[in-house]
């Protein structure tokens, strides 16, 4: 049986990941008014998919016959100064669920929890993924620095995602 403090710690998670869609909308609406279209389209989807992610854990709560916790938000960062800004926050936001992530794990670790560990695992992999996604944008956007020409072909590309 999955431990009150693994729930709880899940719980917690369901709260962040509808956390980092709602970081990830204000960042599309910030790349939409200053007419990033394809960051726009970009951080949509991001945040479609951490939706995705917070109800994986909810329903896995569900499986488990454990109680999920619909959480209150707290309001996200909405003062970016740049494209780069944007995607440089994106990416530390990305460490930080890293590292919440592993936290969950080594809980499943000390419970001898092996299903929730497996379940787990999901994530563990996403992550690496969701980390190289910014990290590589941040960078591509490092090398063109402030040539417009260069922001605007790399946001032209995020069109395509
Ligand atoms: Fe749900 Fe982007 O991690």
């Amino acid at each position: 049986m999955i431990s009150k403090r693994l729930v709880d710690a899940i719980n917690d998670q369901i709260k962040a990941e509808f956390e980092s869609a709602s970081l990830y909308l204000s960042m599309a609406i910030w790349s939409a008014r200053n007419s990033f279209f394809g960051a726009e389209n970009f951080f949509i989807k991001q945040a479609e998919e951490e939706k995705e992610h917070a109800m994986k854990f909810v329903k896995y709560l569900l499986e488990v016959d454990a109680q999920p916790i619909m959480p209150e938000l707290s309001k996200p960062d909405s003062d970016f100064s740049s494209l780069q800004d944007v995607f440089k926050r994106g990416l530390e936001h990305e460490k930080l669920v890293t590292s919440r992530i592993n936290d969950l794990v080594k809980l499943s670790d000390e419970d001898e929890d092996y299903a929730t560990n497996d379940f787990l695992q999901w994530y563990v992999t996403e992550q690496v993924e969701e980390e190289k996604s910014f990290r590589d944008i941040v960078r591509r956007l490092e090398i063109v620095k402030e040539s417009a020409a260069g922001i605007l072909r790399i946001d032209d590309n995020l069109a395509q995602r």
